[in-house]
């Protein structure tokens, strides 16, 4: 009886629990340096149950970190955990050396602080670790946290911008615990549980009856979100993955891939006292979509929340804060994707390996390797990617540097919530194509690439990753300036090139040298004062030498290889 009775107080105590947890926010960074330690951690998601866990300044997931267009930031990141991390700012156009890939280890017990002007729109980004192979393991264990970017065209608009008061920031998670021990189990494939902001079971939100801006963000390993409220109500999406859209574009379900966020904002004018509830509808996403129903083609659903609707947050209107926001603008901004004039073409060609898998797969026919430069461009050129998918399952494909724009979804033009600026978008299974359009205007550099992958992070870990170089613009070669022009010879040249650097601190200085189509043919970095290159590989015709130090500074000079 004493049993019975304290086993019915802990089934009573955990619901009331569960009940009565508000949906927690997370602090807010801003200003010139943000600091951030990932450290290892753990966290009772299940009361009496410690979690291990990695969190950037806290048990699980990580503060949001609050950034102006325009102004200059030094990331302070601390690595406190006993693996080797990264920090990727997930959608910032920031230079290689600065991307937080794979390129740019933190070992552990070490400091990175790269410094950075924010060039992007306002819209939600995010952050978290991008260690070839170990991706899934850390972010799935808590790492990851919102950036937000404001802007001042943004602020010109009337939408809602208090943190936490009219404008909450939503991080939705599959995860995978072990039901007994509860701790994380780092298999993305039977996921059984769902988070928000890291707090499991449906906790509630209270937000005034006026129009409240959400930005969500999927941030589980593999699985999709359908989103929808509970009253079917129709809500507006604000933003793709790195902007605003042109307008608000009315919806009543948001799918959304692993990596994409979206804002939108929800009318709850005169709803004073009644609760809703944000859901998962996993029977409405298509065939054999992570999370969906099954495929039709003999494959099954693989964990007990997939093809099921569930809540996932629950949403008490309370009463209007102070200057409510009572109308959604008609307008937004205005984008312009580039022309597609004169673009360099990359295509990419998704294949399971083999053929009917659901864990492995090649981007034209070859998996990551660190060492490999998948692709080259210039900075400055147009480029369209052509992705098409062979493979049985969705792919979130993701480039880092930039954003870009969505020229076509299986040859027909995207729907109006993908004709902003993205960062990830997903190429439908089995035939599955899209257009992409981009172009990197403000950084170069020759000896580190940016990547591109599935944002299942299972899939890029296994290797649906590879890499590309933006080279120096091509405008520089054809024309330009003879900066070291004394500092050549012989000019023209047989066997060797010789170079006065005149570096006397022996700064690291890289010489890269490229022909009169842009490519890049040879690469060298030094330290020294004067460098011989053999040049006598190269076929005969004008080439292009640029110096640069390590503070981005680039002299050029034409040589002529007879
Ligand atoms: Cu959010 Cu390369 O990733
Ligand atoms: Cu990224
Ligand atoms: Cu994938």
């Amino acid at each position: 009886m004493k049993n019975i009775t304290l086993l019915v107080y802990l089934i009573l105590s955990t619901t009331l629990l569960k009940a009565q947890s508000p949906l927690f926010i997370p602090d807010t960074l801003s200003g010139s340096n943000i600091n951030l330690n990932i450290a290892d951690s753990s966290n009772q998601f299940f009361p009496g149950f410690n979690t291990t866990t990695i969190g950037y300044n806290g048990r699980y997931l990580g503060p949001t970190i609050i950034l102006d267009k325009g102004q200059t930031v030094t990331m302070n990141v601390h690595n406190a955990l006993m693996d080797t991390t990264t920090t990727h700012w997930h959608g910032l156009h920031v230079a290689p050396m600065n991307d937080g890939s794979p390129h740019n280890p933190i070992l552990s017990g070490d400091n990175w602080s790269p410094s950075f002007t924010v060039m992007d729109n306002a819209a939600t980004y995010w952050y978290h670790p991008h260690m070839h192979g170990m991706t899934m393991d850390q972010v799935m264990m808590g790492a990851a946290g919102l950036i937000i970017v404001r802007d001042s065209l943004e602020a010109t608009l009337d939408l809602p911008r208090k943190y936490g008061v009219d404008d909450f920031p939503l991080v939705f998670q599959f995860q995978h615990m072990d039901s007994t021990t509860k701790q994380i189990i780092l298999d993305d494939e039977a996921d059984n549980i769902t988070m928000v902001n890291g707090q499991i079971s449906a906790p509630f939100l209270n937000v005034p009856a006026q129009i409240v801006r959400l930005r969500i963000l999927n941030a589980s390993s593999h699985r999709f979100f359908e989103f929808g409220f509970d009253d079917n109500r129709t809500f507006n999406q604000i933003t793709s993955d790195d902007g605003l859209l042109n307008a608000p574009v009315p919806l009543t379900r948001l799918m959304l891939g692993s990596g994409e966020r979206a804002e939108i904002l929800v009318d709850f004018s005169g709803q004073q006292g009644s609760t809703f509830f944000i859901k998962q509808y996993g029977t409405q996403l298509p065939a054999g979509y992570p999370g969906g129903p099954p495929d039709g083609m003999g494959m099954m659903t693989m964990g007990p929340l997939d093809n099921t609707d569930f809540n996932l947050l629950q949403l008490n209107v309370v009463s209007q804060t102070i200057n409510p926001v009572t109308t959604i603008p008609s307008a937004l901004t205005t984008n312009i994707p580039y022309s597609s004039v004169g673009a360099d073409n990359f295509t990419v060609a998704i294949t399971g390996i083999p053929m009917m898998s659901m864990t492995n797969f090649a981007m034209n026919g070859v998996q990551y390797d660190m060492n490999v430069i998948n692709m080259n461009t210039n900075q400055n050129k147009i480029m369209t990617w052509t992705i098409s998918n062979q493979s049985m399952m969705p792919h979130p494909f993701h480039i880092h540097g930039n954003h870009f724009f969505v020229l076509s979804v299986n040859g027909a033009t995207p729907p109006l919530n993908m004709q902003g600026r993205k960062d990830v978008a997903v190429v439908s299974p089995m035939g599955g194509s899209l257009v992409l359009i981009t172009r990197y205007d403000d950084f170069n550099d020759p000896m580190m690439p940016y990547m591109f992958h599935c944002h299942i992070l299972s899939h890029e870990d296994n290797g649906m990753m590879g890499q590309f170089i933006v080279n120096p613009p091509l405008t520089n070669i054809s024309e330009n300036s003879n900066d070291l022009n004394n500092q050549l010879y012989p000019n023209p040249v047989n066997g060797t090139l010789n170079v006065m650097l005149q570096n006397e601190k022996h700064q690291p200085m890289t010489l890269s040298i490229f022909n009169d189509m842009g490519q890049n043919v040879s690469m060298t970095k030094t330290r020294e004062g004067n460098i011989s290159i053999p040049v006598s590989e190269l076929t005969a015709g004008i080439y292009m030498l640029f110096v640069t130090d390590e503070n981005g500074n680039t002299k050029t000079s034409k040589f002529i290889k007879d």
